[in-house]
């Protein structure tokens, strides 16, 4: 390990089919007055938002509801969420379902207990928070993001056309309960984004200096090897509950901390998923994995080693005879066939976008991030979405 680091995840977990038995205690820790904050309705449907009133009703909780958070959620639905806190007087924030509601219950939480421009303070800023938050708990619903283990809030600011995220510890989600049979009414496409979303999750960090011997790396190789073991399970019977309890845990583990000591981490493939995201709305895995393959055939002659360790530990691939360059495309050729298999979209088109004239503006408002084995530019990150239509 060698560079220092700093370690802390302060959201604690109850995994598993009994997970809700421990909701009620958990909620005795909070005062009486809880806004509860859920989607677009999957929850009503699948029988979750019933589970979790009937335990809030025998706690007393007084609870305001705040619906209709879209995928993608907006700095705008936010400051809507932050406003009704306000007025109800929250205690907690309790976030029932996928990243999206998650993230825009931990942006409620800031925006109910500061008001301005937190926007270019907070989100475009990268500042500090500089209050405190309201506690946030989260029921986890749909799988991947790891936004339950994490302090991110990423958010699409609809007027700037920007999506981007807040990140501070003081948002982690105070207790996440973890119950994989609440993933089982997940569709097929949102269930296989969620897990391109947790690789790439692994690989962003993965695919990064430093490169000596690290049990980071140990870890991410062997969360990938059992994403790619547990994926086919669960698409072939999405009720398979040790296959979806692996998927759950690995999804959370990736965005926890526990990868990161002495890595720099790369994250560009998000700051360009970001973008497209910003100006076609779409599932955010699934534009991952359209853009994984180009992207990463661009950046493997920069960390040759590594996207050689990566093709033969994760993907298999044999490398006698073959040159470190073929073993190191070999893998990345198997990543975009497991995206293909796994029926990812492994293209841009697959996204829904049916030409090519937004691509330069995507290119030009992308992030470009210095932690990964080479800098993009501009050109470059055009360059890849060319390739990735
Ligand atoms: O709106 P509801 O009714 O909740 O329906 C959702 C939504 O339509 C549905 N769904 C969720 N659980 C379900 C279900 N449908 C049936 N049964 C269930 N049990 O699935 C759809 C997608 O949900 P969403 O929350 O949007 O998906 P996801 O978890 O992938 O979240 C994506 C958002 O998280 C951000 C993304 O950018 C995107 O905005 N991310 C957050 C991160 C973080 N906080 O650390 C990191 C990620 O890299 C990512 O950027
Ligand atoms: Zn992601």
């Amino acid at each position: 390990m060698k560079r220092d680091f700093e370690f802390f995840n302060p959201t604690q977990v109850f995994f598993g089919r009994s997970a809700m038995e421990n909701l009620g205690a958990v909620l005795s820790q909070y005062g009486d007055r809880v806004l509860l904050a859920y989607g677009g309705g999957s929850i009503r449907e699948n029988g979750i938002y019933d589970q979790v009133m009937e335990v809030l009703r025998a706690c007393g909780k007084t609870v305001t509801e705040f619906s209709g958070i879209l995928p993608n959620p907006t700095y705008a639905k936010a400051l809507e969420g932050g406003a009704l806190a306000r007025a109800c007087q929250a205690d907690l924030i309790l976030a029932v379902g996928g990243g999206s509601v998650i993230d825009c219950a931990k942006a409620v939480a800031i925006a109910a207990v500061e008001e301005g421009d937190l926007w270019n303070k907070y989100w475009e800023g990268k500042q500090p928070l500089d209050c405190v938050p309201l506690p946030v708990g989260a029921i986890l619903t749909m799988v991947g993001t790891g936004s339950e283990m994490d302090g991110d809030s990423v958010l699409t600011n609809e007027e700037t056309k920007r999506k981007t995220s807040c990140w501070d510890y003081a948002i982690y989600p105070q207790f996440a309960i973890l119950n994989p049979e609440f993933t089982f009414s997940v569709p097929e496409y949102q269930m296989v984004s969620g897990i391109f979303d947790t690789l790439s999750h692994i690989m962003e960090i993965y695919l990064s200096p430093e490169d000596e011997d690290n049990i980071s790396d140990d870890f991410a190789e062997a969360l990938m090897r059992s994403i790619l073991r547990n994926t086919p399970v669960a698409i072939a019977n999405p009720r398979d509950y040790v296959a979806r309890s692996n998927l759950m845990w690995a999804s959370s583990l990736a965005l926890s901390g526990i990868l990161a000591p002495s890595k720099q981490e790369d994250w560009e493939v998000h700051q360009i998923q970001h973008q497209i995201a910003a100006y076609y709305p779409s599932a955010h895995g699934m534009g991952l994995a359209a853009v994984s393959p180009a992207y990463y055939r661009l950046v493997c002659p920069h960390g040759l080693p590594r996207f050689r360790r990566f093709a033969v530990n994760v993907w298999g691939v044999d490398p006698a005879g073959k040159s470190d360059r073929e073993v190191a495309l070999a893998g990345i050729d198997a990543m975009a066939a497991f995206i293909r298999d796994s029926r990812m979209t492994p293209n841009l088109r697959a996204l829904g976008i049916l030409d090519e004239s937004r691509l330069a503006e995507i290119a030009a408002t992308c992030n470009l991030r210095r932690g990964g084995y080479y800098t993009l530019t501009r050109e470059d990150v055009l360059q890849v979405l060319r390739e990735s239509f």
